[in-house]
Formats: C-alpha cells, sequence, structure tokens
C-alpha cells in the first residue's frame, strides 16, 4: 500500500466516495445497509484481512493499521470514513478524528442504548470481540446506558477468524457459537446485542443456539442512516456511475464470493492490494 502525506488532503482528483473498511469481511453488513441508502453515492472498501482479526490484538496495534486503512481510502477519493468495525472504532475512531479533523468518521459501537429500550426482563448478553469489550469506549457506553439492566459481556474470540474461513454452516463454528450462547441462555438474556459486525453473517446460527424466543439486534441500519445524514451535508454532487469497490490486504477471494453470494452483488471483483 502506498502511504500518502497523513496530511495530504483526500485526492481531489479522484471520483468522491466513501471510504469503508473492517479487519475483513465482516464489514459487508455495513456495505448492504450504505448501498440501501446511498444509492447514488460510490463506496470503496478496504478489508484489512492480513490484519485481522483485529479483535486479539493491542489497543496500538488497531490505531496504527486503522491509521494507514484510512490513509489509503483517502488517497483514492474518500471524502468520509465509515469504521465498519466496532473493534476499530472503539480503539482508533478517536484518533482518526484527532489526526484528520475535517474529515467526517462515522462509527459503530454495540448498540447498548436500544437494546435497554428493547429488553422487557432487563437482561442483555453483548456478544463481541475481546478488544472491544476490554476497551475504554465500551466501559463507558455500559456505564452510561446500562447502569440499571443485567448485563452479559461475552467476549467471542475465534468467530472472526472462522467467519473469514468463508464456511458459515461448519460444525467447529457451531461448537464455538454454543459455548459462547450457553452464559447468555443461563443467565435468561431475552435480547443479544451482535456487537461486531462480522456476526450479522451467521446471524440465524446464533439464533438457533439461543432460541427463538431471544431477540437479536445489530445497528447496521442506524449506521448507514447516519453516514448518509453526514454525507448530504458535504453538499457533493452525485455522480452517474456509483461504482462499488472491494479491495483487501490479504486473499480478496471470500470477500468477493460473499459479496456476491450474501449480498447480491452478482458482478463485483474483488482485488487484492497491499498490505
Ligand atoms: N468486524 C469487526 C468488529 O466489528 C471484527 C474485528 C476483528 O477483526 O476481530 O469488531
Amino acid at each position: 500500500m502506498t502511504i500518502p502525506s497523513p496530511f495530504a488532503a483526500p485526492d481531489s482528483s479522484r471520483v468522491p466516495c466513501i471510504g469503508v473498511f473492517d479487519s475483513g469481511v465482516g464489514g459487508l453488513t455495513v456495505m448492504r445497509a450504505l448501498r440501501e441508502q446511498l444509492p447514488d453515492v460510490p463506496l470503496h472498501y478496504l478489508a484489512d484481512t492480513a490484519h485481522a482479526p483485529y479483535g486479539d490484538r493491542s489497543s496500538d496495534y488497531i490505531v496504527e493499521r486503522s491509521v494507514k486503512v484510512a490513509e489509503h481510502l483517502r488517497a483514492v477519493g474518500a471524502r468520509m470514513a465509515v469504521v465498519a468495525c466496532n473493534t476499530a472504532t472503539a480503539h482508533a475512531v478517536l484518533a482518526m478524528r484527532e489526526r484528520w479533523p475535517e474529515w467526517p468518521v462515522v462509527g459503530i459501537e454495540p448498540g447498548v442504548k436500544p437494546a435497554v429500550a428493547a429488553t422487557r426482563n432487563g437482561r442483555i448478553g453483548v456478544m463481541a470481540t475481546t478488544a472491544t469489550i476490554a476497551s475504554r469506549r465500551y466501559e463507558q457506553l455500559v456505564a452510561a446506558h446500562a447502569a440499571e439492566v443485567t448485563l452479559i459481556s461475552q467476549p467471542c474470540p475465534g468467530l472472526v477468524t472462522l467467519i473469514e474461513r468463508g464456511d458459515l454452516r461448519s460444525p467447529e463454528l457451531d461448537a464455538l457459537i454454543q459455548r459462547f450462547c450457553a452464559p447468555m441462555r443461563e443467565a435468561l438474556v431475552d435480547t443479544v446485542l451482535l456487537g461486531c459486525t462480522h456476526y450479522p453473517l451467521i446471524r440465524d446460527r446464533i439464533q438457533a443456539a439461543l432460541g427463538d424466543g431471544v431477540r437479536l439486534l445489530d445497528i447496521e441500519d442506524a449506521v448507514a442512516r447516519q453516514a448518509k445524514r453526514v454525507w448530504e451535508t458535504l453538499g457533493i454532487a452525485p455522480v452517474h456511475d456509483a461504482g462499488i469497490v472491494l479491495e483487501s490486504t490479504g486473499d480478496p477471494a471470500p470477500l468477493q464470493h460473499l459479496a456476491r453470494e450474501a449480498l447480491g452483488w452478482r458482478d463485483v471483483v474483488a482485488t487484492r492490494i497491499p498490505a
């Protein structure tokens, strides 16, 4: 990846787009929602596959990768960013906003507030990466919104790695889901937050493990609506060819496969860029 000066403005010779990133394929769940909200805006997605999962990394590492990826997105013409990763949002969104105060950055965080509004028995589960649950931002989110409820924060190490392999129905994946769902079942939660953008890709497996009585919540659609509001403040003229670019710092095949199969973007091509 060619890294331009960190203080260079987004390349204005390029078609203006929204730059979106995640550690891997998970951010496609946000891309789906963005496409629905913003059909006329070019979207440029980077999966930092060579460095996934972020959820088992240190905070410094997540900040370093997020800044590098964001520099690439700025260089390809992104006028704003959507961090389609709860883990990168928890650790790096402030660093990104500090570095580029004029560049809007929309992040994604576990929807603790909507979950508190949705629960009927006051018992909520949160599935997220180890790094998200260990973050200061998550601690603050819980302190601000969940003081009155019982909250089971369930780190799910290993789930992202298995999802990245592409087999969303493997027995290995089911076994891990069962393990992580057991404590939440025992705690009789009635609402579970999918606090990692990879998890909606295995929503049906998680629902089966928790049972039909448990409501699963994610906030991808709310993030896309927020991104739309921000994009509209930029005053950028619509373009005729609002394409989708998919890139990966690792093997692009799983990204392309999922985009075609799960999102129905039949002609989309994912390419590899240097890590
Ligand atoms: N999709 C990322 C998230 O929302 C996964 C992070 C990881 O790579 O562990 O947290």
